[in-house]
């Protein structure tokens, strides 16, 4: 085969890994006279990278997430009572091969959703299928949907392998078919021993009022506690300190620095 056979070959075979690489693996290969074994290793580790850092990107782009937040941009300072330890053990994903939840409950502005963001983008990276919500706009978007539409969002959202629902009860009351669709999704993928991380504001005690329902309540809350890391966030808000430190003109870390002199 000529060099541009060999290029169609490779296109017709879908192999854009070894494609791309081609070229400079051969100049390699006769520049250090590696043995036809080592050449054609680096060949085919060159396919499975491109394949695999494409499996990433598709699976980020699915996830529904609109930042790759990771734990490490996180001042663990800021609010020392954050649970760090649970972070990092549900970032390792193990949770997810045990068929475990997360529920990080606890004050507005803490980094609930960053958290359960980083989890979700470290999953993506692990190649696992991911579906980042904010709840209330997801369920807003169900209520809307005819019958078969409404199959074809829960298919998709019982079939991921991490199911992320972030501020659940932001806006307290939740619509019927929004209860049902919570109800639904925690009960099969409780069946399923497939994962689900919420994130809320509201204590777990009140949920019932925003279900209008307190039998579903227990319920929901039952499956999704069975097998559960229960994270509690307390602490002060990050957003409000961002919007003070805006307001005098300082970044948010020159001030935490500013109050932590202070305190000593
Ligand atoms: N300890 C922290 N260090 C750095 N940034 C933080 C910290 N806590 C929160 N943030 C940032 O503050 C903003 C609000 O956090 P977020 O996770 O949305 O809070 P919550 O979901 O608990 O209301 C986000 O931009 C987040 O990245
Ligand atoms: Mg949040």
């Amino acid at each position: 085969m000529t060099m541009s056979e060999i290029e169609r070959a490779l296109c017709a075979l879908r192999l854009s890994g070894i494609r791309a690489t081609l070229e400079t693996r051969i100049l390699q290969a006769q520049a250090n006279q590696e043995p036809f074994l080592d050449t054609f290793s680096l060949i085919l580790q060159d396919e499975l990278d491109r394949r695999r850092s494409r499996l990433m990107d598709r699976r980020y782009q699915q996830s529904g997430l609109d930042e790759r937040l990771t734990l490490a941009d996180l001042d663990w300072r800021f609010n020392p009572k954050l649970p760090r330890a649970a972070c990092f053990e549900l970032h390792t994903l193990k949770f997810i091969t045990e068929g475990q939840n997360g529920l990080i409950i606890g004050k507005p502005g803490t980094g609930k959703s960053h958290v359960a963001k980083a989890i979700a983008y470290q999953a993506t990276l692990q190649g696992l299928n991911v579906r980042y919500l904010e709840a209330d706009s997801a369920f807003a978007k169900y209520a809307l949907g005819n019958d078969a539409e409404q199959r074809k969002q829960l298919r998709t959202l019982l079939d991921a392998d991490l199911l992320v629902l972030d501020d659940l009860f932001l806006a307290r009351r939740i619509s019927d078919a929004a209860s049902e669709m919570l109800q639904s999704l925690v009960h099969q993928r409780y069946k399923l021993r497939r994962s689900i991380v919420v994130t809320s504001n509201r204590v777990v005690q009140d949920w019932g009022k925003y279900l209008h329902d307190n039998t579903m309540a227990t319920t929901i809350l039952d499956r999704l506690m069975h097998r559960a890391h229960l994270l509690e966030f307390e602490g002060k808000s990050y957003r409000l300190k961002e919007a003070a430190s805006r307001l005098t003109g300082l970044t948010a870390q020159e001030t935490i620095k500013t109050d932590s002199t202070k305190n000593d």
